[in-house]
């Protein structure tokens, strides 16, 4: 190819900023690549709080973010305004990530339009349709639509195989492990206010972030309840809390533990406060993905408040539990870990299945490849 190769990543939500950071970095740097951006803002506050952080501006803003918007809003905005701008940018490859709404919509209006699709973080899969939903179906729609899947783990790639795809699959690890490699550091001051006042010493910390739909309701008054009890209990543990956006998520959180003895609840925080926090806590209870992608390799045990995930490796490795989302049982399972000091030690392992900090540079070489630039990357092992 003569020309640059024209690549537009779309992407929307915070998870998928963070993940998208390093890929467009590595294309910025790129000779071939002419990288573009496209934000669907499916988040408006925390996608800005991401790309402020990482310096990154957008070409074309799709402004989509409502309150309490549904998936069929978020998908019908997306999808009609993403159609206009691809024909008229006319990308050569769309990138997507992961499997929110945006991941899928971008997907399949470039397909509309006849335009490539790479997937970054394909593969994953809990082979159950509704959990977590609708993000489960989304990737694997994503899949069908795609023509190039950047896997991060082996494991990812069998799944796609089992599903009758034959080409285009790159085992290049997971691009949040190259974002690791530049926000943690020894010195680091937080840029939150409450972080930065806060005295870590003689404390454990517990982070904890929930705001999975299915865990919208009940579960997710259980895990405040739990929490309430653990805080209560242990005069030496502090629970900092960031809490998502989600105007569901914070009528339930806030009314049950603000005020309590020992929990902070925050406003999201940055990730570069976010990797740090993590490096300087004791362990974290979460159902959010990219947490459980990160912690392994900061040697953090994770207490996984969901049923299942799309991401055994980090359980296989033993430093991540699944927890469930039952008041009891997250509650016992945080007071093992808070007393039996050889359970802690067993998962407080630094090692990260998911990736070496080189997936970026992966999936760039694995675009120039496809495009009869290069030698295809070497696979992550
Ligand atoms: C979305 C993704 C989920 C991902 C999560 C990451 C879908 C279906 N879900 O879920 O896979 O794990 O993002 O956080 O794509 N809001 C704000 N400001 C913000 C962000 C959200 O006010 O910056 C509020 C809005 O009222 C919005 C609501 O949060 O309606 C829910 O946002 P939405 O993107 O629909 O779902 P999430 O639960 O954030
Ligand atoms: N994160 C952050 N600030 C917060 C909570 C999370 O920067 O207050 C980061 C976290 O380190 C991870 C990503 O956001 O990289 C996870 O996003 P989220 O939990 O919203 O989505 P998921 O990964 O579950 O899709």
């Amino acid at each position: 190819m003569s020309r640059l190769i024209r690549v537009l990543s779309v992407f929307g939500t915070r998870p998928e900023a963070i993940k998208m950071a390093p890929l467009l970095k590595e294309m910025g740097k790129n000779p071939h690549i002419e990288s573009l951006v496209c934000v669907t803002a499916q988040h408006r506050e925390m996608l800005d709080q991401m790309l402020e952080v990482f310096g990154i501006k957008p070409h074309f803003d799709l402004n989509v973010m409502k309150e309490r918007q549904t998936l069929v809003d978020v998908t019908v905005s997306a999808l009609t305004k993403l159609h206009d701008l691809l024909g008229e940018v006319k990308p050569d490859l769309v990138l997507v990530q992961g499997d929110t709404t945006t991941t899928f919509v971008g997907a399949l209006a470039a397909f509309y339009n006849r335009i490539p699709v790479g997937h970054v973080e394909a593969g994953l899969r809990t082979h159950n349709r509704y959990s977590p939903f609708p993000e489960e179906i989304n990737r694997r729609l994503t899949s069908v639509l795609a023509s190039l899947h950047f896997a991060p783990t082996r494991l990812s790639k069998e799944n796609l195989l089992r599903e009758g795809i034959r080409s285009g699959i790159y085992v290049t690890g997971n691009t949040v492990v190259d974002v690791l490699k530049y926000t943690v550091s020894e010195d680091y001051v937080f840029h939150n206010d409450f972080l930065k006042n806060f005295d870590f010493s003689g404390k454990r910390v517990i982070l904890v972030t929930a705001h999975r739909r299915e865990n919208i309701g009940t579960p997710l008054r259980n895990i405040c309840n739990a929490l309430k009890r653990i805080a209560t209990e242990y005069e030496d543990v502090h629970v900092i809390f960031p809490v998502h956006m989600n105007p569901a998520v914070r009528e339930i959180v806030f009314p049950l533990l603000a005020g309590t003895e020992r929990v902070h609840l925050l406003d999201p925080i940055d990730v570069f406060d976010t990797h740090n926090l993590m490096a300087k806590c004791y362990m974290i209870l979460t159902d959010s993905g990219g947490i459980q992608e990160e912690a392994p390799g900061l040697g953090k045990p994770v207490l996984v408040l969901r049923e299942n995930t799309e991401r055994p490796e980090a359980v296989m490795a033993g430093t991540a539990k699944i927890a469930g989302v039952e008041e009891e049982r997250i509650y016992e399972e945080a007071k093992k870990l808070l007393e039996d000091e050889s359970e802690y030690q067993r998962m407080a392992r630094a090692r990260n299945p998911f990736g070496d900090g080189r997936a970026s540079e992966r999936i760039v070489k694995a675009i120039l490849h496809e495009f009869g630039l290069s030698e295809p990357p070497e696979e992550f092992e």
